[in-house]
């Protein structure tokens, strides 16, 4: 469609000089046009529906300026709902069209907790902006992703969603998500506004229960939870969703310390804020707020810009501002912060979609497919590995497992627009050019990862008996992670376990490849597996990247961006905690070992589990490779640095296989002695390194010692003098230890 005609105020705004860019013009447009505008028409701006009522009921609101965004609405929709607004309304103020493209819109990428995996910030920014591109082309204007809440609970479900347990990891991941999405300027065919959500502490819900309260004290807020928000502002995001929970019983929408004091004050953002998808009126229900009079006054004043879906602003703000319940002027900020996402999406001067011509289309692009299928390489995790990976040439393969072939749920949660008849699951890919050589036997035993039925049991191992390795493909179908999907058993679910144990007693080796939204507790299925590979669901091209991998056709690189728990009961279990006054040397003493009546004291009073130890089973930044790599010659620029100097740390790392493969070091500090007591370890660094067969590299890592300050009690964010010690290696528990003391 061809751009219509704007509606007259906006033309002429447009005619007089404002199409230069910069601040000044963009400023003197939005004052212009907040000066034609009723007090009716600013909160319509405010108000966003979901496309879940009558195509006229919507129209009609739309020409009465009554809405400013839409979400969820058919793609083929979006220039006939934009031509009611620009040409219908008063004053043709375009809408801004949102749709959650998470990880991906139609080519789907593995899960954000996979592309985490990938410890590579390129990788992530190249994925992402191949969403906006798809995302625009179709007339989609601003997602609502990333979504950067630190998560320590693999029992809640919106883990898939995250980056991982980190503050550094989902700072620089969150970063790169947000210049992928938004491209090099917003008014470009290739971008989309960017949403950080959720703000703020949502990953933090008590038990893990999704929507759960959350009790985080300020300084571990700044500490640990607002770091990723405030990268992703810094790199330009331009908008920010307020989350569900309340913390420290405050509810996020209505929480005007974080989106005034912080978010605006301190980080100067001046994009929009929206609320969740009614979190607003769920203050009701929270006991925060009365009524939606009394909801639509909290989050106005506390800093909400726009409304999602609740519609307490477009009901009760005129009356609220008639009463001066809520100034004038924090409507008008509002509005400005609106329209100046608008106005930088080049909106009021292109509203509409363009036809895209006859085969060229960026959707599905072979392009696409290919970053698509990187970044599930990049995305995947060796977890154990006994030699039977890579797999030879000319093995028969049995394909067991009821992941092996599901197309749905291997696109894994928050994959609206994917379409499954495109996914390539690993049996598709066995059938691809690529493979076509491979000799297999494809017994699914079970039919979804929930199935208890056991009954073709021995089908499976007749067809195992007759192949040279197993693969089983393991896991968790894509509802039972995301939002509201939280489990209070992360066990491998259905008889999958068993299914493990019935190929393993074949005598075969078994590689067992997992495809979940969650880091699964797997420990009872370790001793039935030669290998795992683990993938968190890999999207649109997994299965091609999966049998890439175990042919070692690509060399696995991925590292987990959370820990493993050994049982659900240790969570949370995290590699950065603060140690205890009693930090517990043993390990595992198993309970029938203890002697009958055995006084209280003599199994050590040291903090673990008397059942499951003090350690995870596979800790933060682990992963293996088909190389092996040797870390040696730790060197610090400086063992004296100050407060204002860089440290130039380096280490040399052999490629000590006969194997080409990538590496991801990692850089890991511990400040010892502190006014409030320090985690025992903090990720700083990290660095992805091709290293071929045999070949040295010296990985270089900057760190300014202005990154080692925190907020301590007086809420200050200082560097404390005193000695740290300092980590260079492949995981979090291991590394090169050097140490250096910051003076004053
Ligand atoms: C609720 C989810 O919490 C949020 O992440 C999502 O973007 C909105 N719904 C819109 O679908």
């Amino acid at each position: 469609m061809k751009k219509g005609l704007l509606a007259l105020g906006i033309a002429a705004l447009l005619a007089t000089g404002c199409k230069q860019t910069g601040n000044t013009e963009e400023d003197r447009f939005i004052e212009s046009l907040l000066s034609q505008m009723t007090l009716e028409e600013k909160i319509g701006q405010m108000n966003q529906l979901s496309f879940d009522q009558p195509l006229d009921s919507i129209k009609a609101k739309i020409r009465a300026g009554e809405i400013g965004s839409m979400l969820n609405i058919d793609p083929t929709l979006i220039n006939e709902i934009q031509k009611t607004a620009v040409e219908e309304s008063r004053l043709g103020i375009p809408l801004i069209i949102g749709r959650d493209i998470i990880h991906g819109y139609k080519t789907v990428l593995p899960i954000p907790l996979g592309l985490a995996a990938s410890f590579d910030p390129q990788l992530v920014e190249a994925g992402t902006h191949m969403a906006a591109t798809e995302a625009r082309e179709e007339g989609i204007t601003w997602t609502f992703a990333p979504m950067l809440d630190i998560s320590r609970d693999a029992r809640w479900g919106r883990i898939a969603e995250s980056l991982g347990e980190d503050s550094y990891l989902s700072g620089e991941l969150g970063a790169a998500m947000v210049r992928g999405f938004q491209g090099k300027q917003l008014s470009d065919n290739d971008a989309i506004a960017a949403c950080v959500k959720h703000f703020v502490g949502y990953g933090a819900a008590e038990g893990g229960r999704d929507y759960n309260s959350t009790y985080i004290p300020e300084m571990l807020l700044r500490n640990v939870y607002l770091p990723p928000f405030q990268k992703a502002i810094e790199a330009g995001a331009a908008t920010l969703m307020t989350s569900f929970n309340d913390n420290n019983g405050v509810p996020a929408s209505g929480n005007d310390f974080l989106l005034r004091t912080v978010l605006r004050n301190e980080w100067n953002f001046d994009g929009f804020v929206v609320s969740d998808w009614c979190s607003m009126s769920e203050m009701i229900p929270h006991g925060f707020a009365a009524d939606r009079k009394d909801v639509a006054r909290i989050s106005a004043n506390a800093g909400v810009d726009m409304e999602m879906v609740s519609q307490t602003y477009i009901d009760h703000l005129p009356e609220l501002v008639t009463e001066k319940k809520v100034p004038i002027e924090t409507i008008d900020e509002a509005v400005r912060n609106i329209l100046r996402i608008k106005y930088r999406l080049g909106l009021f001067e292109n509203p509409y979609v363009d036809d895209v011509e006859e085969g060229m289309s960026t959707i599905y692009s072979d392009e696409h497919l290919q970053t698509a299928r990187r970044a599930a390489v990049e995305s995947a995790v060796l977890l154990k590995n006994n030699g039977v990976l890579p797999l030879k040439p000319g093995q028969t393969l049995a394909i067991i497992g009821p992941m092996a072939n599901a197309p749905h749920d291997q696109l894994g949660t928050w994959s609206f627009d994917g379409d499954k008849n495109r996914t390539v699951t690993p049996l598709k890919a066995l059938q691809s050019e690529e493979y076509k050589q491979v000799k297999y036997l494809y017994e699914a035993g079970l039919d979804y990862s929930r199935d208890t039925d056991t009954r073709n049991f021995e089908r499976v191992k007749s067809a195992v008996r007759r192949a040279d390795v197993a693969l089983v493909f393991v896991g968790e179908e894509a509802i039972l992670s995301g939002e509201a999907h939280s489990l209070s058993n992360i066990n491998l679910i259905g008889a999958q376990s068993e299914l493990l144990k019935a190929v393993k007693s074949t005598g075969k080796p078994v590689v067992m490849v997992v495809i979940a939204g969650r880091p699964l507790t797997i420990e009872r299925d370790l001793p039935y597996a030669d290998a795992i590979l683990y993938n968190f669901h890999p999207g649109t091209m997994g299965g091609l990247a999966i049998l890439d991998l175990l042919y070692g056709k690509e060399n696995p690189s991925g590292k987990l961006p959370v820990t493993f728990v050994r049982e659900v009961g240790q969570i949370p279990m995290y590699y950065n905690h603060n140690n205890t006054g009693r930090p517990a040397h043993n390990q595992i003493i198993p309970l029938k070992d203890i002697p009958l009546e055995a006084p209280q004291t003599s199994l050590g009073n040291t903090s673990f589990y008397l059942d499951s130890g003090k350690d995870p089973l596979f800790v933060f930044g682990y992963g293996l490779s088909y190389s092996t790599f040797e870390y040696t010659d730790l060197n610090l620029s400086n063992h004296e640095p100050k407060a204002g100097d860089t440290l130039t740390v380096t280490a040399t790392i052999k490629n000590t296989s006969r194997v080409d493969g990538t590496e991801v070091a990692q850089l890991y500090v511990r400040d010892l002695v502190g006014s409030i007591t320090r985690p025992v370890k903090e990720l700083k660094g990290f660095q992805r390194l091709f290293i071929k067969a045999g070949e040295s590299q010296t990985v270089t890592f900057e760190l300014p010692i202005s990154e080692l300050a925190f907020y301590g009690r007086d809420l200050q964010k200082r560097v404390e003098a005193g000695q740290f010690d300092l980590w260079v290696g492949p995981n979090s528990a291991e590394g090169l230890k050097g140490s250096f003391t910051v003076t004053e």
